[in-house]
């Protein structure tokens, strides 16, 4: 089975972007990390990052055998429209992951457009949200195969 890691725009430079926001941890560091939680599984990560919205709308289009997918959309969560609605049409479960507790932010980045369909969210726990977030999904997975 396949876990899709999505990462939109400006999530590629983590480790040098506004690390005192969103840490120090690589994409790299989160990918080996969430492919260590879902391995025992037999699981595999497969990590996108894209910073255009219709990369990560072709790939969610064609990768609908997936088992589960992590979501960061990165700002699209604000007005990602076509990323909602490919999210929309994604048969399996999937969890949207913010790095930095949004609400405690500015105001723009208090609404998500694609929350309403996530599984679940996980926000403001850094890259350890990732990682938990493969963990939910694999539970959730297990319960409802
Ligand atoms: C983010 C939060 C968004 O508001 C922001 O635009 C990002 C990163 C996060 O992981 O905290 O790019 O999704």
């Amino acid at each position: 089975s396949t876990l899709l890691l999505l990462n939109g725009p400006n999530l590629g430079i983590l480790g040098r972007r506004e690390p005192e926001i969103y840490g120090t941890d690589t994409l790299a560091d989160i990918e080996k990390a969430v492919a260590a939680e879902v391995s025992g599984a037999g699981w595999e990560v497969l990590s996108l990052q894209h910073d255009s919205e219709g990369d990560l709308v072709r790939d969610i289009n064609r990768l609908h055998d997936s088992v589960g997918a992590i979501v960061n959309p990165g700002a699209l969560m604000m007005a990602g429209w076509s990323l909602r609605d490919s999210l929309a049409a994604y048969p399996r479960p999937w969890i949207e992951v913010h790095l930095s507790n949004v609400w405690a932010r500015e105001q723009f980045r208090h609404e998500s457009v694609i929350a309403p369909l996530a599984s679940g969210i996980v926000v403001g726990l850094g890259s350890l949200g990732y990682r938990l977030a493969a963990r939910a999904l694999l539970e959730l997975v297990e319960r409802n195969p």
